[in-house]
């Protein structure tokens, strides 16, 4: 079994489609370790994206992550960190195949439903990022 993070974007909380979308990925076979629903702060956005702090879009980035709440959930399945991008879908929700969170849930290469860690390294650094390890049902 595996742990990857996933974070319900500020566009899924105030669509009122967080719901659905975990309830989609529990149909995918994800179990839920810990979740928290909280607005992040400028900083904290800034250091979450911070791989990105030299690209164009890291200042509307940073903009759009901080809207509003979100949802930071960290997943337990087997293959999780490979499977929730699948599941997830491309960046650019106009590329994002059929069924995945983000063309279901997306609307734009921004406002795009859902993060998910890109490697199993990043995924044990993103999940110390929002939980403690108390904070987390112990994994299988
Ligand atoms: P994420 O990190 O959120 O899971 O997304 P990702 O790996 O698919 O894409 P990444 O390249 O890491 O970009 C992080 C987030 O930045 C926003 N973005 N905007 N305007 C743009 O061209 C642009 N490109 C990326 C998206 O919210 C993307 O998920
Ligand atoms: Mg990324």
């Amino acid at each position: 079994m595996e742990t990857t993070l996933t974070i319900l974007k500020p566009d899924t909380v105030a669509a009122g489609n967080a719901g659905k979308v975990l309830a989609l990925l529990e149909e995918k076979g994800f179990t839920i370790r810990g979740i928290k629903v909280m607005h992040l702060t400028e900083d904290q956005a800034k250091a979450f994206y911070a791989v990105h702090k030299e690209r164009p879009f890291y200042a509307s980035l940073v903009e759009f992550m901080t809207e509003g709440p979100v949802m930071p959930v960290a997943l337990e399945r087997d293959n999780a960190v490979a499977y929730l991008r699948e599941v997830m879908g491309a960046t650019d929700v106009s590329q994002a195949a059929e069924g995945t969170v983000r063309a279901l849930y997306g609307t734009s290469i921004e406002r795009n439903a859902i993060h998910g860690s890109d490697s199993a390294e990043n995924a044990a650094i993103e999940t110390a990022f929002f939980f403690s390890t108390s904070e987390l049902i112990a994994a299988v």
